[in-house]
């Protein structure tokens, strides 16, 4: 391969990486907010560093698209998406409901925050956190 060309794809990975926003929060509101509680904000960064994607993104079952998770409480409490962690052993469990549900009323699903590959920036105040 020419060198160019090695530089052309290198950047083309870069920007595609970047564009899919891993380094941010990802909002879930398939039912929450229908449902009557909080929009759910997944910190896909606090995770991504001490899990590699495979725990989630294989073995877990979550598919790498913001919103394309059909996800229940009745699931996560048999252990299953966040509840494979999220059970009082691996970290808490699944009674901290506002830990998870942390999100402003009426938030749409999807990624928010930071693009840039040096780490997040926080999300600003598209959501509120419970700190
Ligand atoms: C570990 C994270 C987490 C915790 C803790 C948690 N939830 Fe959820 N919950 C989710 C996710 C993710 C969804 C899916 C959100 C969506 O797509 O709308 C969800 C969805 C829901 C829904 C809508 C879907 C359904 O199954 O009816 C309700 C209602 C709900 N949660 C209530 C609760 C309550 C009440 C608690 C505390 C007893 C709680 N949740 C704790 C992550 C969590
Ligand atoms: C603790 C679980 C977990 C780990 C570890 C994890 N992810 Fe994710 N990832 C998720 C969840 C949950 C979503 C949101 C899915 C949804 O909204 O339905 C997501 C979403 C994504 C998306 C979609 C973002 C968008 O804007 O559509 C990409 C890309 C992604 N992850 C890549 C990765 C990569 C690469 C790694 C490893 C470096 C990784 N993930 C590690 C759980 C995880
Ligand atoms: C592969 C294991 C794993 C999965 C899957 C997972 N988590 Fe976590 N999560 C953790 C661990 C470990 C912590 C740190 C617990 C602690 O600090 O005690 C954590 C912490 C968190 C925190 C707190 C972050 C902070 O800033 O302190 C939130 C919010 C959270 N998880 C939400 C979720 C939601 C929502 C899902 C599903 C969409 C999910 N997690 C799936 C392992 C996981």
């Amino acid at each position: 391969m020419k060198r160019w060309l090695i530089w052309v794809v290198l950047g083309m990975s870069l920007v595609s990486l970047s564009a899919q926003g891993e380094y941010g929060d990802v909002v879930l509101n398939r039912y929450a907010d229908k449902a009557g509680v909080r929009p759910v904000v997944f910190p896909h960064w606090f995770h991504r560093l001490r899990f590699t994607c495979n725990v989630c993104h294989a073995e877990g079952g979550f598919k790498m698209r913001a919103g394309s998770n059909d996800i229940t409480m009745g699931e996560i409490v048999d252990g299953k998406f966040c509840g494979m962690c999220h059970n009082g052993e691996i970290a808490w469990s699944a009674e901290f409901c506002h830990r998870c549900h942390s999100g402003r009323p009426g938030l749409a699903g999807g990624f928010y925050g930071s693009q840039d590959p040096s780490g997040p920036s926080g999300g600003g105040d598209f959501y509120q956190r419970r700190h």
